[in-house]
C-alpha cells in the first residue's frame, strides 16, 4: 500500500486526479469506478481541467458509480446521478450512455443490483476505483457490519451516515433511509484502488482503517488486502497516523 500525503485537500485531489488520468492515458477505454461526496470534488475539477488542457481524453471511458440513494432519481437535486452529471459528466467528453450509477428508483431493487454487477462484468471490470471514507469507516455505503459485503446490494443507512449527509438536504428527515451500493467484494475486484481522505474530521477513522485490524466494523480497512492500492491524504487527515508517518510526511 502506498500512502501519499499532501499539504491541502486541493493538492490531494489533484494527485488523485493524476492517477485516474494516467489510467485513461494508458487505456483510453478504461472503466473508472467513481464516488460522490465532498472529498472527490477537487479530483473532478482537476479532471475537467486536464481534459480542457488536452492532457486526457474521456470520450471512450466508461464509469460506474459506487452508490445511489433508494427513492431518488436523476431529477432529484441530491441524487448521486445528478451530482455526477453536475460535477463531472456534463463537463467531459464522456458519452452519457457510458456512465452508470445504481438505479435508486428500480421497482425490483435486488434484480437491479444483480444487473449492476453484470454490467460491471460485461464492461470487463473496473480499472481504477476511487473511494472516499465515511466517519464510521464506510466505503460506498457499506456500513460497519459483522462481515464484509460481497456484491451490489441495498443497505440501511446508519444514523451517523444520515446525519453526516444531512448537510446536503433541506432537513435531516429528508435523507433517505436506504441506498444501493456496490459491495466490498465488488470494490476489491477493481484492478487498482485509490482512497482519498481529507480534513481533520477524517483523521481518527483513517488511523483506524490503516493501522487497526482489518475488520468489517471498519469497512475501509479491507483495502489493505488489495494488491494495488494508493491512499492519498491531506495533512489534516493524516495527522493521527503513527506507523510510517515520518517517511510518509517526507513525500509532501
Ligand atoms: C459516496 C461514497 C461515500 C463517501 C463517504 C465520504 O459515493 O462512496 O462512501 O465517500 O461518505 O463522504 P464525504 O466525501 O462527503 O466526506
Amino acid at each position: 500500500m502506498e500512502i501519499i500525503i499532501k499539504k491541502t485537500a486541493e493538492e490531494a485531489g489533484r494527485a488523485a486526479a493524476r492517477l485516474l488520468a494516467e489510467v485513461v492515458q494508458k487505456k483510453p477505454e478504461s472503466v473508472l469506478g467513481l464516488a460522490t461526496g465532498s472529498t472527490p470534488l477537487p479530483v473532478y475539477r482537476e479532471l475537467i481541467d486536464m481534459e480542457r488542457r488536452g492532457e486526457v481524453d474521456f470520450s471512450r471511458v466508461h464509469t460506474v458509480n459506487l452508490d445511489e440513494y433508494v427513492g431518488l432519481g436523476p431529477d432529484h437535486p441530491q441524487s448521486y446521478r445528478r451530482f455526477m452529471e453536475e460535477n463531472l459528466f456534463c463537463h467531459l467528453s464522456i458519452a452519457a450512455e457510458n456512465t452508470f450509477v445504481p438505479d435508486g428508483l428500480a421497482a425490483d431493487i435486488p434484480a437491479a443490483c444483480d444487473a449492476y454487477e453484470e454490467k460491471i462484468a460485461a464492461l470487463g471490470g473496473i480499472d481504477l476505483q476511487l473511494l472516499g471514507i465515511g466517519h464510521d469507516g464506510h466505503i460506498g455505503f457499506n456500513e460497519p457490519d459483522r462481515v464484509f459485503s460481497v456484491g451490489t446490494h441495498q443497505v440501511h443507512l446508519t444514523a451517523m451516515t444520515r446525519e453526516a449527509n444531512a448537510r446536503f438536504f433541506p432537513s435531516a428527515e429528508e435523507v433517505p433511509a436506504s441506498a444501493v451500493t456496490m459491495g466490498v467484494g465488488t470494490v476489491m475486484q477493481a484492478e487498482k484502488l485509490v482512497l482519498l481522505a481529507t480534513g481533520a474530521d477524517k483523521a481518527e477513522i483513517v488511523k483506524k482503517a490503516l493501522e487497526g485490524e482489518v475488520d468489517p466494523q471498519v469497512p475501509a480497512s479491507v483495502i489493505r488486502l488489495h494488491r494495488n492500492v494508493t491512499v492519498i491524504l491531506d495533512k489534516a487527515a493524516a495527522s493521527r497516523l503513527s506507523q510510517g508517518r515520518e517517511s510518509a510526511l517526507k513525500r509532501i
